[in-house]
């Protein structure tokens, strides 16, 4: 069977050989995975979040099971923009795989901060910026609720940086596709969504929170039909490239999101599972493309419809 071409432009130079990307966060900076896998196999590497001074992080404990996903309130623990550059680029530079990474806040400046300094770093191919994340008192989510503090935030971040600017949407806004309207009105170059979903577990036997944190965010398989039902508004909605989260454990799932709308997809939770989950579903993919004979780009929005 002939090899099929699975490369993505996702606009503003940001071409990539393949759809599937890790999550951020999920992947930590690419190190612990490279013992498994040829990290620059994949589409890219979304790494953690990054701010501009370290984070420690909310209260433990800050991760627990719940019957179809991970509720967690990690609260963007992260080392900072100047190790991140000094000790960790050049690693996955080294590996020569492909770096997006996830950009995070407490206010407008600070995002403009980090922007601003990683855009000069070589290896970093784009910026994915975090408005998204539930488990932070300021900053993070805030932003990613209203449609005017979205589009404010991404029209200061547009002149600052030549990278492509792929935006996170959160999925505990009430009008998804406002929100990917907003930003796209606003310069960004794609979105890409879900982040988790504010949940909260409790233990009855002493009537406590499991988290720290109180609530957290939820991710793993329980989020998927949510994410699927915002990747395909959110794909209805605008013209720029949308990038699909939520759930994605298999190649099934992934095909999914593809034919919702998604132009690429990022792997998450599955990754704490089975460290080898996105070169799986990559494979899927690619397996399921050859026998269909049919492109990524013809697959992505080619939800069948009665009403269209
Ligand atoms: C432990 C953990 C940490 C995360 N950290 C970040 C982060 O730093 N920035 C971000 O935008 N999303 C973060 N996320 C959200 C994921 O990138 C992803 O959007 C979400 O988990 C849904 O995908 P999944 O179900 O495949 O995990 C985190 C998720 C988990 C589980």
């Amino acid at each position: 069977m002939k090899d099929i071409d699975l490369s993505v432009d996702l606009g503003r130079g940001l071409v990539l050989p393949n759809p599937v990307m890790t999550a951020s966060g999920t992947f930590g900076y690419g190190e612990e995975a490279s013992e498994y896998f040829d990290i620059a196999e994949l589409g890219a590497v979304v790494v953690k979040g990054i701010s501009a001074e370290p984070r420690q992080g909310n209260p433990p404990p800050r991760v627990v099971e719940t019957p179809s996903g991970m509720l967690n309130s990690i609260g963007l623990q992260n080392v900072g923009m100047e190790a991140f550059i000094a000790e960790k680029m050049p690693f996955l530079r080294k590996r020569g795989a492909r770096v997006i990474v996830n950009v995070l806040g407490s206010t407008v400046e600070e995002y403009i901060k980090v922007c601003e300094t990683l855009s000069g770093v070589e290896g970093i191919s784009a910026l994915e910026i975090n408005i998204s994340c539930p488990n932070v008192k300021e900053g993070g989510v805030q932003f990613g609720m209203k449609q005017a503090l979205a589009a404010g935030l991404v029209k200061a971040l547009r002149p600052v940086t030549e990278l492509h600017l792929m935006v996170k949407l959160s999925p505990n806004c009430g009008d998804i596709a406002g929100v990917a309207c907003a930003v796209q009105g606003a310069g960004a170059d794609s979105v890409s969504l879900i982040n988790t979903i504010t949940g909260m577990e409790i233990d009855i036997a002493t009537r406590k929170p499991f988290l720290g944190g109180l609530v957290g965010g939820l991710s793993g398989p329980a989020v998927t039909p949510v994410a699927l039902r915002m990747v395909h508004e959110a794909f209805k909605a605008v013209k720029i490239p949308v990038v699909g989260i939520g759930g994605i454990s298999d190649s099934a799932t992934a095909l999914k999101f593809l034919i919702a709308g998604a132009r690429a997809v990022q792997v998450g939770t599955a990754t704490f599972v089975d460290p080898l989950a996105p070169v799986r579903i990559l494979e899927g993919v690619r397996k399921y493309c050859m026998e269909e004979g049919v492109g990524v780009l013809e697959l992505s929005g080619s939800l069948v419809t009665d009403t269209g």
